[in-house]
């Protein structure tokens, strides 16, 4: 699969991802392993490492990008970065276990990291995943479910390295390995939690995540709601185990610097009588990865009140020959808006003419659609809503959420796709999202003090 993002906007993303203060690798502490017990339990989330000298966020609350950072970080352009939020967790057991940071990546369903032996091994923090030092590591067996066909024609057996294939849906990180089964451990009401039995990728040639690392990451939490990803295994009957069905974040603003946040799972996840909810597509459709993503149905968007005009059907999911495409997404792990093209068209046209009695000149420049910062400027632009299946659920964007300042311009901070819409992480900011994979809801309602996610720290 191709990159399949309109190249003249990938910077903005790219850059996006920036917006937010490099990680802390955070140990997770040295208590004494135990059961998730009742159920709930957290993983810390961290800002994504890298960059954050190239912005900053207003006084009105605007992100501002840097315009000469924005120039000097065009050579990694070419590769979308890994997510602007990240997580925390623990790997392994015994001599390997080791605290790494991890991509967050909502529409893939693979949690991979490097592992030791390395080709051509990208920095992180700390070194890569040992596996021989972990009494816990079991490959996968060859002749598993969740393997791709091996390269030969026979029939795989259980000797074959049971291989993954991993692409987000933006197809803009790709990746190769093999499974393996594993234990997890993270915070649970102030102690440590295990979770054995879930299968991690190890990826013993990952170039192409060099520039997503940051010296830092040590791969991607694909929290997909397929096999074999940590929500679907938390899902499953399991001896001992708790099943756990639903995981909640609430992603705090870029400029809060000492920020806690969490990305709770089974008891931890708050309760959701408040909140408005949309239904996640596709529940049926449980194999291949063309559905791990969180698809819902966006029936419409509404620029300054106003409706924008047959935009229902573009967002539809629908098989084009062999592939699904289209179709509109949730992604804490996108780091803003990606938009279908002709809904972009529609959106950009409606943005024009509610700014147009202003006056103002449409900048030409590397991002699609802004214009000089004025202080009317600021003060006209537009909120934007969401509207998704049922009639209460909409998502209300202020202009903080959809715009951002560059230099001496504001642009819309949304990019074109050929085929895909996904809700990224700078809409969902200040929001309570809870997700219930078992029945197939995504919840969510306004919250104030998302940097102040107590979670369960250890
Ligand atoms: C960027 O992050 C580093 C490391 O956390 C920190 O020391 C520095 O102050 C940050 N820079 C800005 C501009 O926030
Ligand atoms: C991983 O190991 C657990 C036992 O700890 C087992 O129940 C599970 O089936 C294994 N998963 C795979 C995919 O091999």
């Amino acid at each position: 699969m191709s990159m399949k993002l309109a190249a003249p906007a990938l910077l903005l993303p790219l850059v996006l991802a920036a917006i937010l203060h490099p990680a802390a690798v955070v140990a997770v502490g040295d208590g004494t392993p135990a059961g998730p017990g009742g159920g709930g339990f957290s993983l810390r989330l961290v800002p994504s490492p890298g960059w954050n000298r190239t912005i900053h966020v207003d006084d009105d609350g605007f992100v501002h990008l840097n315009e000469h950072a924005t120039t000097a970080l065009r050579p990694p352009m070419h590769t979308q970065v890994g997510g602007m939020y990240s997580v925390v967790t623990s790997v392994g057991t015994g001599a390997g276990r080791r605290t790494y940071v991890l991509a967050l990546d909502m529409t893939t369903s693979v949690l991979w990291m490097q592992c030791k032996p390395v080709q051509e091994p990208f920095a992180q923090q700390p070194p890569p995943f040992e596996p021989a030092k972990s009494p816990s590591f079991r490959p996968v067996p060859g002749n598993n479910a969740f393997c791709l066909p091996p390269d030969h024609e026979d029939h795989p057996t259980v000797q074959d390295p049971c291989k993954f294939h991993s692409i987000r849906l933006d197809g803009s990180t790709d990746m190769r390995g093999v499974l393996s089964n594993e234990t997890l451990a993270f915070a649970a009401s102030g102690r440590q939690a295990e979770v054995a039995g879930v299968v991690i990728g190890c990826t013993h040639n990952s170039n192409g995540f060099k520039f997503n690392s940051h010296g830092v990451l040590a791969g991607v939490l694909g929290l997909g709601r397929q096999a074999p990803s940590l929500i679907w295994t938390l899902g499953q009957h399991r001896h001992g185990a708790v099943q756990v069905h639903r995981f909640s974040y609430c992603l705090p603003n870029h400029g809060s610097s000492d920020h806690h946040s969490f990305l709770r799972f089974g008891d931890d996840v708050p309760h959701t009588q408040h909140m408005v909810s949309t239904k996640i597509m596709y529940m049926a459709a449980t194999a291949g990865r063309d559905f791990s993503a969180y698809f819902v149905s966006l029936t419409g968007v509404s620029v300054a009140g106003k409706p924008l005009h047959d935009i229902k059907e573009l967002f539809r999911r629908h098989v084009h020959g062999q592939e699904w495409t289209s179709g509109c997404a949730f992604d804490a792990g996108t780091p803003t808006m990606v938009m279908i093209m002709p809904a972009y068209n529609k959106l950009k046209d409606a943005v024009v003419r509610h700014l147009k009695p202003l006056g103002l000149q449409i900048v030409s420049g590397q991002y699609h659609l802004c214009f000089r910062a004025t202080s009317q400027l600021r003060q006209h632009l537009p909120t934007v809503t969401l509207q998704f299946a049922e009639t209460e659920a909409r998502l209300v964007l202020p202009p903080q959420r959809l715009f951002v300042a560059v230099g001496h311009d504001i642009c819309l901070a949304v990019v074109r796709s050929y085929d895909i819409t996904i809700i990224g992480a700078m809409q969902q900011v200040d929001k309570r999202f809870v997700y219930d994979v078992r029945n197939g809801r995504i919840y969510f309602a306004p919250e104030n003090a998302c940097h102040a996610d107590a979670g369960h720290q250890i």
